[in-house]
């Protein structure tokens, strides 16, 4: 039988309770669709800092190098707030990306049918529904430009650099034209290259490219519209592509639309079939050890995982599916409303009826 060797980091907060219910739905389709599993665990974030001291150990980078897929919960918490920035629970995050060169972040952005009601936005803006594709940059850009706490003209001041070089574009926007080419086809490239100079980089590279995609039809959009345009039309978009720090904050908001934070998975990826898979929400130290949380997004993020690094398409749509069933008669807290028609349940029960259903 084959078996997959899964690195397994479940951070902080929510993350190890969430994390399980997603290893319960990876073991079952494992059982349903013929394949195993061996997990091995490492320590991420503030949990690795209470243990080592540091929030990235080097035997979590080993561990992640030899598995053929990462499945990552959540880090930080109030606990690591008063870590100097070089140490906090985050850092760990961003260096296990850099570690294994995931520059490439999918972010997909769907209303699952059930949910339509848990949307903010009215059912006609939604329209027949929303099928977004995120496409962020992960390893550039302010994130990882140098970082200045300093003084100037004798007054404190801080400093962040944004840098981006035409290969790290060109090889996001790679990605994004051939998902585009999978999808719809059509990309929005989405800069601020009316202040920037990374944008104007940016916009510039991705017009060039455009030519080698005459199928994909290409726009370009100021963020600040990006982000308005997503509560007014969302379904104009299919594949956005953008820098590290405006797809960590557009993909919040697109969340948002698909009704709770709680539902978005990613996939981060690099030049091989490897990746690391996690949900877009955080720790959520406010509910942590409830068992209250949604564990939709981390075990969509299994079905990512066996899509893009296992080659087991036929268990990824069936996880999706059992989730979308799920739905039909069971929510947890943040996705309940008393009329949704729809029992209220916990992490662990929202889990175990996945399983059931796959
Ligand atoms: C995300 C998160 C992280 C990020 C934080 C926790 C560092 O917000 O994955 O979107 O900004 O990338
Ligand atoms: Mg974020």
């Amino acid at each position: 039988m084959k078996s997959y060797q899964i690195a397994v980091l479940e951070g902080d907060g929510i993350g190890p309770e969430i994390v399980g219910e997603a290893v319960k739905v990876l073991k079952k389709a494992g059982e349903r669709f013929g394949f195993n599993v061996e997990l091995t665990r490492a320590l991420l974030g503030g949990a690795a800092i209470d243990e080592t001291g540091v929030p990235l150990p080097e035997e979590t980078v080993t561990v992640c190098k030899a598995a053929d897929a990462v499945l990552l919960g959540a880090v930080g918490g109030p606990k690591w707030d008063s870590q100097p920035g070089a140490n906090r629970p985050e850092k760990g995050l961003l260096g296990i990306r850099k570690a294994l060169n995931l520059y490439a972040n999918l972010r997909p952005a769907v209303i699952f049918a059930p949910l339509r009601d848990a949307s903010p936005l009215k059912p006609e803006i939604i329209g027949e529904s929303m099928d977004i594709l995120i496409v962020r940059e992960l390893t550039g850009g302010i994130y990882f430009g140098e970082h200045t706490t300093g003084e100037e003209n004798g007054v404190p001041a801080a400093w962040d650099v944004e840098k981006y070089s035409l290969p790290e574009i060109e090889r996001i926007a790679r990605v994004a034209f051939a998902m585009a080419q999978k999808r719809n086809k059509r990309l929005c490239s989405v800069d601020k290259s009316n202040v920037l100079d990374t944008s104007r980089l940016w916009r510039k590279t991705v017009t060039e490219m455009a030519k080698e995609y005459p199928d994909v039809e290409v726009t370009h959009m100021y963020v600040d519209n990006c982000a308005m345009q997503l509560v007014r039309n969302p379904a104009q978009f299919d594949v956005i592509v953008t820098s590290n720090m405006f797809g960590d904050i557009l993909s919040d908001e697109a969340s948002m639309i698909s009704g709770s934070i709680g539902m978005l998975a990613s996939a981060s990826l690099g030049d091989s079939g490897f990746g690391l898979y996690e949900p877009i929400h955080g720790s959520a130290p406010d509910i942590a050890g409830q068992n209250v949380a949604n564990p939709l997004a981390t075990i969509l993020s299994v079905a990512m995982m066996l899509r893009y690094s296992l080659d087991e398409p036929a268990a990824a749509d069936a996880i999706e599916a059992a989730c979308a069933k799920a739905l039909e008669t069971a929510r947890t807290p943040d996705i309940y409303t008393p009329d949704c028609g729809a029992a209220k349940v916990t992490c662990t029960e929202m889990g175990d009826l996945v399983t059931k259903l796959l």
